[in-house]
């Protein structure tokens, strides 16, 4: 251990399964890693701290305000880091500009951090009353007030079933063309209230706001496309290390919530099988390379002294892969 770890006060971000991430990760001293969700730098300074002097990090994200709490973090890394300001889907592009080659590890740890909930005033939360906004980059266009006033009913019903998996989508949707203009994520609190009924936590499992403000969150931020193409372009930037170098670069990624989970096992299953062929046909035909090994069949998630201590631990799911070099074609 050769820094100090623990979070500045002002930062509130835990990191989540941090030994098993390093485990999996960082496997050998020195490397070139890319943190995709830079966040506060938590997990950053752990990878540089178990990687040694020799290490580097090139850490992304997409709210500029990320990069300024990420500083404090990762004081004493200072000659070790580059921070950029980007979204993750634009990987290799930024690894070009800033010549990041050689790149060991790549690591997303999707979704929020607690600053951008708690913080930074943008209505991630239903839990606080404040402008209907969620978009993790203040410059990007689309705001969840546009969507909740201005989009079709069909799109509301829409995106409110498939990316909150919400069964009362068509009576929320109602509900909220009744009450537009809605301003607040308070007013769109009591709105959904009203359209499925507010009973308590301790009722229900979860607050009934919960699904509609993931689904908005996901719709303002594109984050399942931005995960798809992340994926592929990861894939593409690490077998390049696979094959120049003797080592076996990793993808680790944790997900929060079962859509973007189902969306990395499938492409984990998908290219570490030797066969993609139709289940119906009798014979492979496909000619499949598989292009990763998955470290982890099942997905890591935190022990239960871990969520004692950090509860946004519970839904964190681990996945990891090696990415294999290319090969050529059978
Ligand atoms: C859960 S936090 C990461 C916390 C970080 N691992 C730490 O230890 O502090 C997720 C971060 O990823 C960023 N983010 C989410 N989607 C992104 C994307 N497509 N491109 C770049 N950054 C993204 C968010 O802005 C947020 O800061």
């Amino acid at each position: 251990m050769r820094a100090r770890l623990e979070a500045p006060p002002n930062i509130l971000h835990q990191p989540v399964l941090v030994n098993e991430v390093l485990d999996l990760l960082v496997i050998k001293s020195g490397g070139n890693y890319v943190d995709g969700t830079l966040g506060a730098g938590g997990h950053t300074a752990a990878i540089l701290n178990r990687a040694g002097l020799n290490s580097r990090i090139l850490g992304i994200d997409r709210d500029p305000d990320a990069l300024n709490w990420s500083k404090k973090t990762l004081i004493d890394f200072k000659n070790q880091i580059t921070l950029v300001s980007g979204k993750f889907s634009e990987i290799a592009t930024i690894c070009d500009e800033y010549s990041f080659n050689n790149i060991s590890g790549v690591l997303l740890d999707l979704g929020l951090s607690s600053m951008q909930i708690e913080r930074s005033n943008r209505g991630f939360s239903f839990m606080r009353n404040e402008a209907l906004d969620m978009r993790m980059n203040p410059n990007s266009e689309l705001t969840a007030e546009e969507i909740i006033n201005n989009w079709e009913p069909a799109e509301l019903v829409r995106i409110i079933s498939t990316y909150g998996e919400e069964r009362n989508a068509k009576k929320i949707t109602r509900q909220i063309i009744k009450n537009r203009p809605i301003t607040t994520t308070g007013e769109l609190v009591r709105t959904i209230e009203t359209a499925v009924g507010s009973l308590s936590t301790k009722q229900r499992q979860k607050h009934p706001a919960t699904k509609t403000f993931q689904a908005l969150r996901i719709t303002v931020n594109d984050e399942l496309a931005e995960l798809k193409q992340v994926l592929h372009t990861t894939l593409e930037l690490l077998s390049k290390t696979s094959q120049t170098s003797g080592d076996n670069s990793r993808l680790a990624i944790i997900s929060f919530h079962s859509l973007e989970d189902r969306i990395v096992k499938s492409f984990f299953r998908y290219e570490s099988s030797s066969c993609v062929c139709s289940k119906r046909l009798p014979i492979c035909t496909c000619e499949h390379n598989p292009t990763l090994k998955e470290l982890t069949r099942k997905p890591i998630v935190a022990s239960q002294e871990e969520v004692n201590q950090n509860p946004r631990a519970r839904s964190a799911r681990l996945r990891v892969a090696e990415i294999l070099p290319k090969a050529s074609p059978k």
